[in-house]
């Protein structure tokens, strides 16, 4: 155990510090430059199946290439690499999957090795003239993540500029492999980042880094400690703001009873007591309820669909843009802090393409979005397909909202 801790200590140690160099350019001792905390032990047996997917197409710089195959080379060194350990496998991709800079987790079994392999993956801009990141999403969970270790933490790095030629089935895939309990991270790398394409791909804001942030193998290192290591039930440790969306004029008083209880409960949940989780609800502002004037209707079929209308007006249109500014700073928002929203869904989904977009907007801006099916007509292929199956709650199929809130509250933390 010492011998171990020494040895991560060490590592550590010289990735952080710089390196010296004798006449001939070869490194000869490793300087300390900065230790800011003391290296933390707790982590030293991480056990994680990790695939790198690098985004090498040719919107990304041939130097900034580089950058980040030294950084990977880097950052493996964090652990110890082998079968009782972390694995490591990598898909390399631009227009498809370039087969010779790919490798699956179980080929290499020690630091040295995976470091050489990583060294030999080589910028090819010829099979880069676009940006197929959902092929290469794909790819892995298809091919690298079935040879997984059982009961082992399995992680995606993804790490591209986020600008992918077809950014629906990038997010489709993404949504895909995050339903398999695969956790993303993504890295942004070059000039041109879209953020935008990163969150829809990590599903949640505090999973996207960019590689030009000097913090950033310090806080990977946190972050993938705390995937691998964080006992389930551990709780939020981290900042979290959720909102909860629900439109009482589709609800009936004991409905909106339920809910009310539902959301004030969750306030005072264990796992939430920290000061780390912020709560706020935004209901439905009845604005569909307006009626018309004698004169707007001349025929029953026109004042139906104004009625059709009010159907409408309910969970699609609370999601609209303005959803995102209750995440800001003057509603009590925290910049760093995840980003959740927890949608109940009553009655049947009129406007299902609609608010699938805001769904996916939502994404966009880095806010997780968790549905609730409460006596909700819709089938659950329509429901999953709009939110995720990990991020979908049947409270049907749930005895009692007690248990659906402690559902909720263990995936919102489990990560
Ligand atoms: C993008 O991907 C989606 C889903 O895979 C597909 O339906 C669509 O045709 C693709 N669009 C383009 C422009 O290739
Ligand atoms: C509403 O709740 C009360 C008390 O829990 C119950 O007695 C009543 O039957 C409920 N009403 C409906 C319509 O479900």
């Amino acid at each position: 155990m010492w011998l171990r801790t020494l040895i991560l200590l060490t590592l550590a140690i010289s990735a952080f510090g710089q390196a010296m160099l004798n006449r001939n350019g070869e490194r000869i001792v490793d300087t300390v430059r900065e230790i800011s905390q003391p290296i933390q032990d707790a982590c030293s047996n991480s056990k994680a199946d990790i695939v790198l997917i690098i985004d090498g197409s040719r919107s990304i710089h041939p130097s900034d290439f580089i950058e980040q195959i030294k950084f990977l080379k880097r950052f493996v060194d964090h652990f110890i690499i082998g079968n009782n350990g972390m694995r490591f496998g990598v898909v390399t991709f631009g227009d498809k999957v370039i087969m010779d800079n790919t490798f699956g987790l179980t080929q290499y079994t020690s630091n040295v090795e995976l470091k050489d392999r990583l060294s030999s993956i080589d910028y090819r801009p010829r099979d880069g003239t676009s940006t197929q990141t959902g092929l290469a999403i794909k790819y892995a969970r298809e091919t690298l993540f079935t040879e997984a270790r059982l009961d082992t933490k399995k992680i995606a790095f993804v790490i591209t500029d986020g600008n992918s030629r077809n950014a629906t089935e990038t997010a489709e895939e993404a949504m895909k492999m995050r339903n398999e309990e695969i956790v993303i991270l993504a890295i942004g790398v070059g000039k041109d980042v879209s953020e935008e394409e990163l969150h829809t791909i990590t599903g949640r804001n505090d999973y996207v880094f960019m590689i030009d942030e000097y913090s950033l193998l310090k806080e990977l290192e946190s972050k993938l400690s705390e995937i691998s290591c964080k006992h389930k039930n551990e709780g939020c440790s981290e900042d979290v703001d959720i909102n909860f969306v629900f439109d009482p004029s589709r609800m009936s008083y004991n409905e909106t009873r339920t809910v009310t209880t539902f959301i004030t409960e969750s306030i005072a949940d264990g796992k939430f007591s920290g000061k780390n989780v912020r709560i706020g609800t935004i209901p439905g502002k009845c604005q569909g309820l307006k009626g018309f004037y004698l004169d707007t209707y001349q025929s029953k079929y026109t004042a139906r669909k104004h009625f059709n209308n009010l159907q409408r007006a309910s969970i699609a249109s609370l999601l609209e843009e303005s959803l995102k500014e209750y995440f800001t700073c003057p509603y009590g928002g925290r910049k760093e802090a995840r980003k959740v929203a927890v949608i109940f869904l009553k009655g049947k989904l009129i406007d299902q393409d609609r608010l699938k977009k805001n769904v996916q907007s939502l994404r966009k801006s880095g806010i997780e979005v968790f549905g609730i099916k409460m006596e909700n007509l819709d089938s659950e292929m329509t429901l999953t397909r709009i939110f995720g199956r990990r991020n979908i709650l049947d409270a049907t199929k749930i005895k009692s909202m007690e248990e659906v809130r402690h559902e909720l509250v263990n995936r919102i933390c489990k990560w």
